[in-house]
């Protein structure tokens, strides 16, 4: 054991100490979760790593800290380099691959070698995410009560050190995860398609706010009013609602671990009136959010007013600050579903410089009807088109 031991200090010693950048590999997890003599080993796809048999990460007990450094220039041959993690070289880390964009390193030309670092936040046992509520949530913008349902990924409850990056809250929060409280006793059971998605190394990890709709669901779906049904008007104060007080509520909860501070971890999805919403907020409240997922939008609302007022009089997001859009719609049922009016907005988006598959999004579900069993079944299409696992760049440290 004592040999070992001196053997991978001195390769550790070696691979620090030798010419050529480096990538400090920094994984946090809670060390009381690992029996006493356990050791976490990284493996991968390049940089001197296999997928047959893990390096032993040096640990830091006291910081839940495990590391380990890797000399990306004489040995890589990508510009992305995939890791995961084992416990004892034998249980995998669950989720995506960790991905590292080490092209800016290899270039790297100067005489000086530099680090660099990656942190990631692995988990090992835990394959579902779980719901909770917050009950009677009361909102002093629109003087109403009501709930919310808060969905954790499989690592939340495992890898207690984890900060949330992706952050999505979505209307009508009934009809979400659970059959009992949903319109007509029909659930999307986003909990089963994110929980899959992510095992399978398909998307990222997300966090869900559902916000509860109230007996007043269309004043408060809609940022104007529409003569033709005498109501509408109150989006703005809900919107408000969500930003003041749900998300500190919710955050507040679960100890301020999801980073709901930065533009680029927030989306907001609903269907309906909930996806009209939905593109509403994110076409003029870019400083919160950066992802807007709008399904069988109601964008007959008003004339189309989300068409013809709101995306031509206020300011194009895209312009300053990176914003995505999905949308989609089936084709059955009245006025088809709203697919020509999804269309005409799809396309207005595209007129504004938005590109379809990069930053625009546009599905449509053929034979898909306006309910919650359609919204449900293609769940993983706006959950994979925008919450990819992608390579991360590393951050440069100084030597
Ligand atoms: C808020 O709603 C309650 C009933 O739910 C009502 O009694 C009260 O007057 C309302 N307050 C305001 C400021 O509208
Ligand atoms: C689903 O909703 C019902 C009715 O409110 C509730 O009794 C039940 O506990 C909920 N299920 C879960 C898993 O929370
Ligand atoms: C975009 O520009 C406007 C006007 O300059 C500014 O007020 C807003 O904060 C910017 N939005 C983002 C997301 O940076």
């Amino acid at each position: 054991m004592k040999f070992q031991i001196v053997i991978l200090l001195l390769i550790y010693f070696v691979i620090v100490c030798g010419s050529g950048n480096t990538l400090l590999i920094n994984l946090f997890y809670p060390y009381e979760n690992l029996d006493k003599n356990s050791h976490l080993f990284l493996r991968g796809d390049d940089c001197g790593l296999n997928w047959d048999s893990g390096i032993q990460m040096k640990s830091d007990p006291d910081n839940n800290l495990f590391f380990l450094s890797i000399d990306v220039d004489s040995s890589c041959s990508g510009n992305e380099l995939q890791m995961k993690a084992l416990v004892d070289d034998n249980d995998w880390q669950i989720g995506a691959n960790f991905m590292v964009d080490i092209s800016g390193i290899q270039n790297y030309k100067g005489s000086d070698s530099v680090s660099y670092s990656f942190k990631g936040y692995p988990w090992f046992y835990t394959t579902d995410g779980e719901y909770k509520y917050i009950r009677n949530v009361y909102s002093p913008q629109l003087n109403n009560t009501r709930d919310l349902v808060i969905y954790t990924p499989p690592s939340y409850n495992e890898n207690y050190l984890k900060i949330y990056d992706n952050i999505l809250v979505a209307h009508d929060g009934q009809n979400l995860f659970n059959a009992s409280t949903s319109f007509l006793g029909i659930a999307w059971d986003c909990q089963d398609t994110i929980n899959n998605l992510v095992n399978e190394g398909e998307m990222e990890e997300v966090v869900m706010i559902g916000v509860d709709n109230t007996p007043d669901r269309d004043n408060e779906l809609t940022y104007d009013y529409d003569p033709t049904q005498h109501e509408g008007g109150k989006g703005n104060l809900y919107l408000d609602f969500i930003e003041q007080t749900v998300i500190p509520i919710v955050n507040e909860h679960y100890n301020n671990r999801l980073q709901t501070s930065k533009r680029e971890n927030m989306g907001i999805l609903g269907s309906s009136l909930g996806g009209l919403i939905s593109c509403y907020a994110g076409w003029t409240r870019s400083l919160v959010y950066s992802k807007a997922f709008c399904m069988s939008s109601s964008f007959w609302w008003n004339s189309q007013s989300f068409l013809n007022n709101i995306l031509v009089n206020f300011p194009n997001p895209l312009k300053n600050s990176s914003m995505n859009f999905y949308l989609d719609s089936g084709d059955q049922g009245d006025d088809q579903d709203d697919m020509v009016e999804t269309q005409s907005v799809r396309d207005k988006m595209k007129s504004f410089g938005y590109v379809l598959n990069d930053d625009l999004f546009y599905y449509l579900d053929k034979g898909g009807w306006h309910n919650e069993q359609y919204w449900g079944a293609r769940f993983w299409i706006p959950m994979t088109d925008l919450y990819p696992p992608i390579p991360k760049k590393p951050t440069s440290i100084q030597n």
